[in-house]
């Protein structure tokens, strides 16, 4: 076959090749260039030529070569290209197409919680402080007036990791951590997860508390009174009231237990605070000497209060539920209630 007549023949089959014959192109290419191809062939044959036609001859052979060689690759590209067309013809979005294409997420009732407390506080100025989950039992216990082998040990089943390490029971331990960094005058929140060998409706091994600190000096109970009830009200409604009843922490001396009147019946008794017209949400007291010692402050100077919440309680009182185990489900029909 003359040169000419291999490229008319090539260049038609080239010409053949429409979108989706991938195939065929890597057989034309086969049939040129491969071992026992076309050009190959010719190549092969300029031994048979006298030595003085072979330079041309080569030359000639080679060009067509580097030529076809190009038209295939041209070839390669283009179908490529419909390839990729073809497949995003078949994607096409149908933009007028009437439906949410994404349910709206919403903020989880328990941060929602979490949210407006914190929001609260740091309007009040209160820094929010961060404290680990994983403590040492100095933190936890010792430094807050509990130590080895005291009583109130009892009071939060411990999850220990060793004899020395444990996961937080309380954000209390946050007090003792931020006490070491900073001086008062102190004002901070502390919020976060704390763990407890619990497990029941109103119980869960993971739940949430709130802590909060004051250490200034002329802190009185007063005060601790003034912050919590400004906070009942905002939480709860305007027309909330507090009462403080005697109670006992290692880490506050004196130590009060909290109760708010009832948002739902306003004092007369209903389901929610079970007839008794107040719900108790929080722990609270003067922070005890020992606590301010421990950290390096001086409690003929400075006085303190300290109070700790429940933030999955107080969820559960405003969700008005009583399974605790519906805030960690994330079941969307009862989130859908909150949103
Ligand atoms: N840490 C206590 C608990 O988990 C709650 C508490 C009570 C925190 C009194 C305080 C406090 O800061 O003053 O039961």
């Amino acid at each position: 076959m003359k040169l000419n007549e291999i490229r008319a023949d090539a260049l038609k089959k080239l010409e053949a090749i429409h979108a989706k014959s991938e195939r065929d192109l890597a057989a034309l290419k086969t049939y040129l260039f491969g071992k026992a191809g076309v050009l190959t062939g010719l190549m092969k044959s300029l031994k048979d030529l006298p030595p003085e036609e072979k330079p041309q001859a080569g030359k000639e052979i080679n060009d067509l070569r580097v030529e076809l060689v190009a038209k295939c690759d041209e070839k390669e590209k283009e179908l490529h290209r419909l390839a990729i067309e073809a497949e995003l013809d078949s994607e096409s979005i149908d933009l007028s197409i009437d439906k949410p294409l994404h349910a709206v997420g919403a903020r989880h009732p328990l941060n929602q919680v979490r949210k407006r407390l914190t929001d609260y506080f740091i309007g009040n100025g209160y820094i929010v402080y961060d404290s680990p989950e994983i403590e040492t039992d100095y933190y936890n216990f010792q430094a807050l007036n509990v130590p080895q082998d005291h009583p109130a040990r009892d009071m939060q089943d411990t999850f220990f990791i060793n004899d020395n390490i444990l996961l937080r029971t309380q954000t209390s331990s946050g007090q003792i951590r931020l006490m070491e960094k900073f001086k008062p005058p102190i004002k901070m929140i502390c919020p976060g997860r704390v763990f407890r060998n619990d497990d029941d409706s109103t119980h869960s091994p993971v739940f949430h508390q709130m802590e909060g600190l004051v250490v200034d000096k002329n802190v009185t109970l007063c005060d601790l009174k003034g912050t919590l009830e400004g906070f009942a009200k905002f939480i709860f409604g305007e027309q909330t009231k507090i009462r403080f009843r005697p109670s006992y922490f290692p880490f506050t001396e004196p130590s009060v237990e909290v109760d708010v009147s009832c948002f739902n019946c306003h004092g007369d008794g209903c389901r929610v605070c079970k007839n008794t017209g107040w719900i108790e949400i929080l722990g609270a007291g003067m922070v005890n000497r020992r606590v301010l010692e421990n950290c390096g402050i001086d409690p003929d100077e400075y006085r303190g209060f300290a109070f700790g919440m429940g933030l999955d309680r107080i969820t559960m009182i405003q969700c008005a539920i009583n399974d605790i185990k519906l805030l960690w489900e994330n079941d969307v029909r009862f989130l859908h209630m909150f949103k």
